[in-house]
């Protein structure tokens, strides 16, 4: 067997085992999985949150607004690809928003736009939702003060 073979096997390998590891979710889920956005921290963040679910998985998320809106937000996670994949839409649609379109997104938005989370991973919708709410609700609280 050459090196290019050798290389051409494991990236089938990679290809099968990512296959496995996504059946049962849309093409949608598999996008955003495998091309998540907003990872990291903000420096200098206005509001920076982190939220553990039932699953004893974790959200952090940190935000910068501007003029009441989202003006950058990033999370990091330790949690599941459900997690990855529902932090990654969910800073997506909030940034942009003003705080109180952002307070609004659902875990019924996030299922919908997956076109259905399995059962055993709906609640990764709710930590990512949840982390956000947390968040905008730390930033109100600041714009108050
Ligand atoms: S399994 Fe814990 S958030 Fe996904």
């Amino acid at each position: 067997m050459t090196e290019k073979q050798m290389g051409q096997k494991l990236d089938k390998l990679a290809r099968d085992i990512q296959e496995s590891l996504l059946k049962g979710y849309s093409e949608r889920f598999k996008r955003e999985f495998l091309n998540p956005e907003n990872i990291g921290k903000i420096e200098d963040p206005d509001c920076q949150v982190s939220i553990t679910g039932v699953c004893g998985d974790t959200i952090e998320m940190s935000l910068s607004i501007k003029n009441e809106r989202v003006r950058d937000i990033k999370f990091m996670t330790d949690g599941c690809g459900a997690t990855i994949s529902c932090a990654s839409y969910v800073t997506r649609i909030a940034k942009g928003k003003s705080i109180e379109e952002a307070l609004l997104i659902t875990p019924d938005d996030v299922d919908r736009y997956f076109e259905g989370l399995p059962d055993e991973h709906k609640h990764c919708a709710k930590l990512a939702v949840m982390t956000l709410t947390a968040a905008l609700e730390q930033c109100v609280g600041k714009l108050g003060e």
